[in-house]
């Protein structure tokens, strides 16, 4: 059968390759796919966009494309799926309503609230002087979130009470988000180590990932602005235990349990970004797909058929996912810049990795270089490239990642050296 993936990054480069393993599938299509997928086996690009519901729907009928699976937010939260289901066709990720729960903060922490998942104390804003007044009476560290969706970058985790009125002036004041931070989330500020936790979710059917560990900081030792992510690595020793036991019986199942109360129950995939603080897991945020780094670093390591897994959870089946006990590690090439602005267009080489068994490139902002035949890439995103590595431990996945990125100079491109350095 043919499968149909909508997205351009990395973690639909992940996908597709994961997907083409599976002895039932004959291609994986990508939509708008990109250079990097093309080189993939049983995987090709198709140049449609994600907001052209008609132009997908025709490609998914024409192709006669049996499942279809969205990547990111964004056609989400604008009812991609819902569009795919008027026509007919089955998709495996949530409606636009069930999508809220990361197209709008406040839509999931009013969920939170009224179900008791444990999360930080928050009050919901459009006033701007109201808002201050708050930050101002409860006082620093303090978080502000863009109600909307932001790309990663509509966080501010402000020291200062100075910073968070800043930023309530960049949001609600100077709409530096539009209109996704007309509204806004002021929060109570956590601490702790972060953790992804995510699950294949069909209504009250839920079955758990692996967890990993993400990197949210542009620079070293988690300094610089919030990004998409730089880097993963999965599992997490430290965290895992008996966390993951009460993350999976007071926030994840209870989430999933709550979008049906809510009469907009989840499909797809329900990740949950936790704080694993002192007194125990809270959630940061809900995502309503597959996290990206995250995915580079746990779909090598599951050995289940991806296409089962999910035909397995559409008919409310709790199938039991067999993973490797192999770490993996990925490390994010991003464009100098990221996440503020950045050039698109400079070349570089991609060094040959030591095993192709275990070691991949996936791709993200990047095209091939069609002028220039010594350099064969180019930037073309902000998040370029990802290195991931499986290895019978972490810090051997860590030491081969490396190994291989100290290969080559990636001038105009930069990485973290410190991926994992919170292991214990
Ligand atoms: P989000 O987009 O909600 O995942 O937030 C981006 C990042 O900001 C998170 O991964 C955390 O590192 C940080 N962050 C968000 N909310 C909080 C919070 N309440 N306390 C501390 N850090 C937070
Ligand atoms: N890596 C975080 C995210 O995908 O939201």
């Amino acid at each position: 059968m043919k499968i149909l993936i909508i997205g351009s990054g990395g973690r639909e480069h992940v996908l597709a390759w994961k997907f083409a393993q599976s002895k039932r599938v004959k291609e994986v299509i990508v939509a708008p796919g990109s250079d990097g997928i093309d080189e993939e086996a049983g995987c090709r690009s198709a140049k449609i966009q994600e907001d052209d519901h008609q132009g997908l729907i025709a490609l998914a009928k024409t192709e006669d494309v049996a499942l279809t699976m969205v990547g990111p937010e964004a056609p989400l939260v604008a009812g991609l799926v819902d569009s795919f289901q008027e026509a007919g066709l089955t998709v495996f990720g949530p409606s636009k309503a069930a999508a809220k729960i990361e197209g709008s903060k406040q839509f999931a922490k009013d969920i939170m609230r009224k179900y008791q998942i444990p999360t930080a104390k928050y009050e919901s804003f459009t006033d701007l002087d109201k808002a201050k007044a708050y930050v101002e009476r409860v006082g620093a560290p303090i978080v502000v979130k863009a109600d909307g969706l932001a790309a990663g970058k509509g966080v501010v985790v402000a020291e200062t009470v100075e910073e968070a009125l800043e930023a309530l002036d960049d949001m609600i004041g100077g709409r530096k988000f539009g209109e996704a931070g007309a509204s806004v989330v002021i929060e109570e500020c956590l601490r702790g180590e972060e953790l992804s936790y995510m699950a294949f979710v069909h209504g009250r059917t839920v079955v758990p990932m692996v967890t990993a560990q993400d990197h949210k900081r542009a620079f070293e030792g988690d300094t610089g602005p919030n990004t998409g992510g730089m880097g993963a690595y999965s599992p997490v020793p430290h965290l895992d235990g008996d966390w993951l036991k009460e993350a999976d019986a007071s926030v994840i199942r209870p989430m999933a349990e709550a979008m049906v109360e809510e009469g907009v129950p989840f499909t797809g995939i329900l990740y949950g970004g936790l704080m694993i603080t002192e007194d125990g897991p809270k959630v940061i945020e809900f995502n309503a797909r597959f996290g990206d780094p995250e995915a580079q670093v746990i779909l090598p390591r599951l050995k289940t058929d991806l296409l089962e897994v999910i035909e397995a959870v559409l008919a409310d089946e709790e199938v039991k996912l067999d993973w490797t006990g192999n770490a993996c590690v990925g490390v994010v090439l991003a464009s100098a810049g990221y996440p503020g602005n950045y050039e698109k267009g400079t070349t570089f080489q991609l060094p040959l990795v030591d095993d192709s068994e275990r070691q991949r490139w996936f791709h993200a902002g990047s095209k091939k270089n069609q002028k220039d035949s010594d350099a064969i890439w180019q930037t073309n995103g902000g998040r370029v490239l990802l290195l991931s590595t499986l290895a019978p431990t972490l810090s051997d996945a860590l030491s081969e990642t490396y190994n291989v990125l100290g290969k080559s100079s990636w001038d105009g491109l930069f990485y973290r050296k410190d991926i994992a350095h919170q292991l214990k």
